[in-house]
């Protein structure tokens, strides 16, 4: 029923130069695997295996990335180096891969427009792989906690998580009525508020489930804060006529997109999940 998911990747990731100047962010490595790799793994656990990238100039690591590199893979065949690549093997076994490109930079709302051609008439999952998000080991990740909403509520859905008051300006922000313990219907939204602005403390982070009249919406959204066209201002215009759920995921989430978070994430991924 929903099986596709888009990847924004197209940004410039400037908090991360000069390493970003010519490698993609997404390709920044959390410990031995890219970010980008985590959000892909977390698509297909959640049975959305038919991914879609919305791409920039400079990002062509990230197609190289999802597919055969057959040299090395010669070189190594028959090694005990082969099973680094176990992982990204996986991936690419079930996974299916296709990309597209952004041409100019402005901003979420207008990648996701560019995702139309690879996610059609149907809804999709959107995950930004510098959010990076894990879950205890057996516990499902966070877009299949989202999916599975989706299955009982087939609106558009975001995940939220709780902020201190003085990070707001960093995120959207909702207010909403509560449905159920972790469950919100939107009734407010607003794009990187300041503190006497936001409705709450309830900030979206980098997953979605969006419903494909998301695109008819952003084809007419103006650009807004910082010149860039939002995906919070299509979603709020989305609420205002039909309904958008915000889910107060369960798991943890690092913002990679920035130094500190990519440091905890570092941190974290070592001492909890790399050699168990
Ligand atoms: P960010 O705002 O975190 O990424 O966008 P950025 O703009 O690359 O980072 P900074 O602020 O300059 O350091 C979240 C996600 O949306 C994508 C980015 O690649 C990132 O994965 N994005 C953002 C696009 O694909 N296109 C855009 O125009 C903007």
């Amino acid at each position: 029923m929903i099986k596709k998911c888009l990847f924004p990747v197209a940004g410039y990731g400037t908090r991360f130069l000069p390493a970003t100047k010519s490698m993609p962010k997404e390709m920044l490595p959390i410990v031995n695997k890219p970010l980008v790799q985590y959000g892909v793994e977390e698509s297909i656990d959640a049975g959305l295996s038919e991914v879609g990238f919305v791409t920039g100039r400079g990002k062509r690591a990230i197609s190289d990335h999802f597919d055969l590199n057959y040299e090395l893979e010669s070189e190594i065949a028959g090694t005990s180096k082969e099973e680094y690549l176990t992982s990204i093997r996986d991936v690419m076994n079930q996974g299916q891969f296709s990309f597209t490109r952004q041409t100019s930079m402005k901003g979420l709302g207008d990648a996701i427009l560019n995702g139309k051609r690879l996610m059609g008439d149907e809804p999709f999952g959107v995950v930004l792989s510098d959010d990076l998000c894990l879950t205890e080991a057996g516990e499902e990740g966070v877009l299949a906690q989202m999916v599975k909403l989706f299955k009982q509520f087939r609106c558009s859905i975001v995940a939220i998580q709780e902020v201190p008051e003085d990070q707001v300006s960093k995120f959207g922000v909702i207010a909403g009525d509560k449905i159920k313990d972790n469950l919100y219907q939107i009734t407010d939204m607003i794009e990187k508020p300041s503190i006497e602005e936001a409705p709450s403390n309830l900030a979206i982070i980098g997953r979605y489930i969006l419903t494909p009249d998301i695109f008819d919406i952003l084809e007419k959204t103006a650009p807004g804060k910082n010149g860039e066209i939002q995906i919070t201002d299509a979603l709020l215009e989305q609420a205002k006529n039909g309904c958008v759920m915000a889910y107060k995921f369960k798991g943890r989430r690092f913002d990679c997109g920035s130094v500190d978070g990519f440091v905890d994430a570092t941190n974290y991924v070592f001492n909890h999940l790399y050699n168990q």
